[in-house]
């Protein structure tokens, strides 16, 4: 169910390869508790255990790697990582029928497999990549081609609206600039689910296997999107507008180019 397809690859070889070895395990988990021949104790008793620690020492290697290459996410990916170690340190099964345990089993393995579906797609996709960016513009040239041409023009579209927004924020003596700003969010917001569900309508058409992944990642995008609230941010409101747009190009530069790219011209 949950495919650990090439959209799932940061580019890192060797964190690649431990999320694809969790995704096994999981799975590997899932297949078994279909068996009723008594499986739930030893999934129980093993494999999540297993599961447990293997995570632990990919999240530190993950750190690791992160900490050496002085990557600005680390301490939002710590936190992340704390939140899987508890909440599987806190998972307990409790007196139940075997019946009863092989379901919250179930339950427990297919939370986890889809909360690492969407770290990786999120937050992982993006190590290497929170780099503070010099104030530059972003410029729509080939590298970003799909070759789809309504997805080039919607990501073209899209540069030019966080470049507006990015405009607004450096600038200065301007007297109804927060309301712009404002507006220019809005607009980001409206057009990126546009894109997207067009988008995702043309992979469902020609049938990629990608699609799932590509949603997920889609989703999370417009839920940060959706959790931008400037009135809570009055203290520093420059320097999180500033933070903000960095992410936001950022992220649309990695998705563009290790994501959309992939998707086949048909
Ligand atoms: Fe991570
Ligand atoms: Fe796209
Ligand atoms: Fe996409």
């Amino acid at each position: 169910m949950f495919q650990f397809t090439k959209e799932c690859l940061i580019g890192v070889e060797h964190i690649d390869a431990e999320h694809r070895a969790l995704f096994a395990m999981i799975n590997e988990a899932m297949e078994l508790l279909k068996e009723d021949n008594g499986t739930t104790l030893f999934v129980e008793k093993n494999l999540i255990g297993a599961l447990k620690r293997y995570a632990e020492e990919h999240f530190a290697h993950e750190e690791a790697y992160m900490e050496q290459i002085g990557d600005l996410e680390l301490p939002r990916q710590r936190k992340e990582h704390q939140a899987f170690t508890e909440y599987v340190n806190n998972y307990d099964m409790g007196e139940l029928s075997e019946e009863g345990a092989a379901q919250r089993l179930n339950d427990l393995l297919l939370y986890l497999a889809k909360w690492l579906y969407r770290h990786i797609l999120c937050s992982d996709m993006m190590i290497g990549h929170n780099r503070k960016e010099k104030g530059g513009e972003l410029v729509f040239t080939k590298e970003y081609y799909t070759g789809i041409e309504l997805v080039d023009a919607q990501h073209a579209r899209l540069f030019e609206i966080i470049n507006e927004a990015d405009k607004l924020i450096k600038a200065e003596l301007l007297h109804d600039k927060y309301d712009e700003i404002v507006h220019i969010l809005n607009v980001l917001k409206d057009y990126t689910v546009t894109h997207f569900t067009d988008e995702e309508a043309y992979m469902e058409r020609i049938g990629y296997e990608g699609l799932s992944a590509q949603k997920v990642a889609h989703m999370s995008f417009v839920d940060m999107l959706n959790q931008v609230n400037l009135d809570n941010v009055d203290d520093n409101q420059q320097e999180y507008l500033e933070e903000l747009v960095v992410y936001l190009k950022n992220w649309l530069i990695v998705h563009i180019l290790k994501v959309d790219k992939r998707i086949p011209v048909k």
